[in-house]
């Protein structure tokens, strides 16, 4: 009997130098699957791109995007800086190559990011020198949500809210500080208002915590409580390598947690760092980041030990990390409705650069020349299930 995982591999041919591009593209081994066709019957497939991916219009790069995805999230463009980089002087140009991208490929497209305490310019907060008032930065909130959903209606997929809790309690933001707890409903309602057919998500990382999940789930009740409606939760997954962080149970039940509450439940930033912990390096806040070659030689080798490739077994216990993590999404198929992973090839990852700055990671399924890994034929089995 054919067995579907194998006719996968047995279909897999390879066809040299069929994408050129950013990245030289050699040896290109072909699939005549994709990730959104594997999974078309489950959910959508996505991915985030870049600015300067579509900026010098790396074909080699928009042709695999194009081939493997339905789906799409810019990994900067709309965030706030992007957008609004000075205030009421609103820059559209990369956003418009980015929305127009996926129109052209008929994808999904995702509105990343309306409200965030990251990569949101300092005078938001400010006027004449001094903080804003509560009136002012709620205007300011409903003017940039109110333009941009505007603009963007064949966007139909909005992250409103990013990351308003750390551990079991509000992040001291500057959202938080000037207008309280309620500026996450203001949010949702300004988000409402502009487009009353859009999809609007909650996004945040380390859903699996116990504590931030609690709290997580008493925010978006309250919400509801009070009239405001939340379509979906999205679950960021910056995963590891290692089994237990999060171990894929945390996961499922996660998913079916927020799922029971009556929530679609998105992955909208997948990666699985190969790197060890390196947290204890961060200082925040405000965030202070270190840079590999800052730390001493003897902790550095051991904290980028893969700067000159992945080892063979590495990528091995990668592909399966990946299979068992697909193996949950795949069961949990009714409650998801899109998986987005947070970047293309390796190269393109910010988790080169997080949470110290500077190592060589490899969280992706497409390795810097654009070649499938292990990781993906790993994937795009469990899809075939
Ligand atoms: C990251 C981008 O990928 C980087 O290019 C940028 O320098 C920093 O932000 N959570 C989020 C994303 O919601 O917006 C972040 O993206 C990664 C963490």
């Amino acid at each position: 009997m054919i067995n579907r995982r194998n006719l996968i591999k047995n279909t897999t041919i390879t066809a040299g130098a069929l994408l050129s591009g950013c990245c030289g593209f050699t040896n290109q081994e072909k699939t005549l699957s994709s990730l959104s066709v594997a999974f078309e019957d489950q959910f959508r497939f996505g991915t985030s791109i870049k600015n300067d991916t579509l900026e010098t219009n790396d074909n080699g790069l928009l042709t695999l995007i194009a081939k493997e995805f339905n789906a799409i999230t810019a990994d900067n463009a709309m965030k706030w800086e992007g957008l609004q980089p000075r205030l009421k002087e609103f820059n559209w140009h990369k956003s418009d190559k980015f929305v127009n991208f996926g129109q052209r490929n008929n994808m999904q497209i995702t509105g990343h990011v309306l409200v965030w305490h990251k990569q949101t310019p300092n005078y938001v907060f400010i006027k004449d020198n001094k903080v804003v008032s509560k009136k002012l930065l709620l205007q300011r909130m409903e003017e940039h949500i109110s333009k941009v959903m505007d603009r963007y209606k064949e966007v139909t997929e909005w992250d409103v809210v990013n990351e308003a809790i750390v551990g079991g309690k509000w992040l001291d933001s500057k959202w938080y500080k000037i207008i309280g707890p309620d500026y996450v409903r203001r949010a949702f309602q300004f988000a409402r208002n502009a487009n009353p057919s859009a999809t609007l998500i909650y996004n945040d990382y380390g859903l699996t915590n116990p504590k931030k999940q609690e709290a997580i789930v008493d925010l978006l009740s309250g919400l509801k409580k009070s009239g405001v409606k939340i379509d979906g939760v999205g679950m960021q997954s910056h995963f590891s390598l290692e089994k237990d962080f999060p171990s894929v149970d945390m996961i499922e039940q996660t998913i079916e947690r927020f799922a029971r509450q009556g929530y679609q439940v998105f992955i909208t930033e997948l990666d699985v760092d190969v790197l060890p912990r390196a947290w204890k390096y961060v200082r925040q806040p405000p965030l202070q980041q270190l840079h590999i070659s800052e730390i001493p030689p003897k902790e550095a080798r051991f904290l980028d030990p893969y700067a000159n490739g992945l080892p063979e077994h590495i990528s091995k216990e990668l592909a399966d990390r990946y299979a068992s993590i697909f193996n949950v999404f795949s069961r949990q198929s009714d409650n998801i409705s899109r998986v987005t992973v947070w970047g293309t090839l390796d190269t393109e990852s910010w988790k080169h650069d997080w949470p110290i700055l500077g190592r060589t990671n490899y969280p992706l399924l497409f390795d810097k020349r654009g070649n499938p890994k292990k990781a993906y034929f790993s994937v795009l089995g469990e899809g075939n299930n």
